[in-house]
């Protein structure tokens, strides 16, 4: 779905992110949200928050799990996907603390994959994802999802790209304060989501957005999994499908 540009695309994938919350609503349910961080899915957040403040959108039946985490990070450092959560979305809605899940980027190394083992069933507890929202890696990674992660893959301590943590130097002050691993969900994780929608915007994401969804589907690039998934759409600007 090619948009003008990223406002409209934004408000569009909010709307779809509203009209979900409102229906689990009116039949008693808990909308489940799969959420991303990075700087694409901000205008979302800035839509759903205006949606909260002025139509009255309520997140009290919200249950969220975010995608990804870097570890080892403090969830107050600048840099953590916690923060960025509480400052663009969490905090400014009615969500209830208890309903929000994002990786843990302190665990001691001996309790990771008991704990991402019990992310896994969290999600399942609820009953899988209604809806997962994503960005995309220049080097075409979903969550931390990085070239070469398995289809079958679940949630876990992966080892970051070396494209992954120069694209993220900027934010941690050079390559060497850039964590060298993460947690999170894996592709499996991901395409049982019964609705999937990954957003790209701009050039520089053209060449990537192009090889996901025209390309083989390998495991050398993740995104291009979506390909196989029954209700996945690739929202992007009309900059970033340029190449298409
Ligand atoms: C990070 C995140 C991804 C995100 C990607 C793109 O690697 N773990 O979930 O999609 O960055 O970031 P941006 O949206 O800033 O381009």
């Amino acid at each position: 779905q090619i948009f003008s540009d990223a406002n409209q695309a934004s408000a569009a994938v909010a709307r779809e992110l509203a009209e979900l919350i409102r229906l689990k609503q009116a039949t008693g349910d808990l909308a489940v949200l799969g959420l991303a961080t990075g700087s694409t899915p901000k205008k979302v957040y800035a839509e759903l928050v205006r949606m909260h403040r002025q139509n009255g959108l309520s997140f009290s039946n919200v249950v969220t799990f975010n995608l990804d985490e870097y570890y080892w990070i403090e969830p107050d450092a600048r840099q953590s996907y916690h923060r960025f959560m509480h400052e663009h979305l969490f905090s400014q809605v009615d969500i209830k603390p208890e309903n929000v899940h994002i990786p843990d980027g302190t665990l001691a190394i001996e309790n990771v994959r008991a704990y991402c083992h019990a992310y896994e069933s969290a999600i399942a507890q609820q009953g899988g994802l209604d809806f997962q929202l994503l960005g995309i890696g220049r080097n075409g990674h979903i969550g931390f999802n990085e070239p070469g992660s398995p289809l079958q893959s679940r949630t876990r301590l992966i080892t970051l790209d070396g494209l992954t943590r120069a694209d993220a130097s900027a934010d941690f002050n050079g390559l060497v304060h850039v964590p060298r691993r993460a947690i999170t969900m894996g592709v499996q994780t991901i395409l049982e989501a019964r609705r999937v929608v990954l957003l790209a915007w701009g050039e520089h994401k053209a060449a990537i957005v192009q090889r996901a969804v025209e390309g083989l589907v390998t495991e050398s690039l993740p995104a291009s999994y979506l390909q196989n998934h029954p209700n996945a759409t690739f929202v992007v600007d009309e900059a970033c499908a340029s190449e298409l």
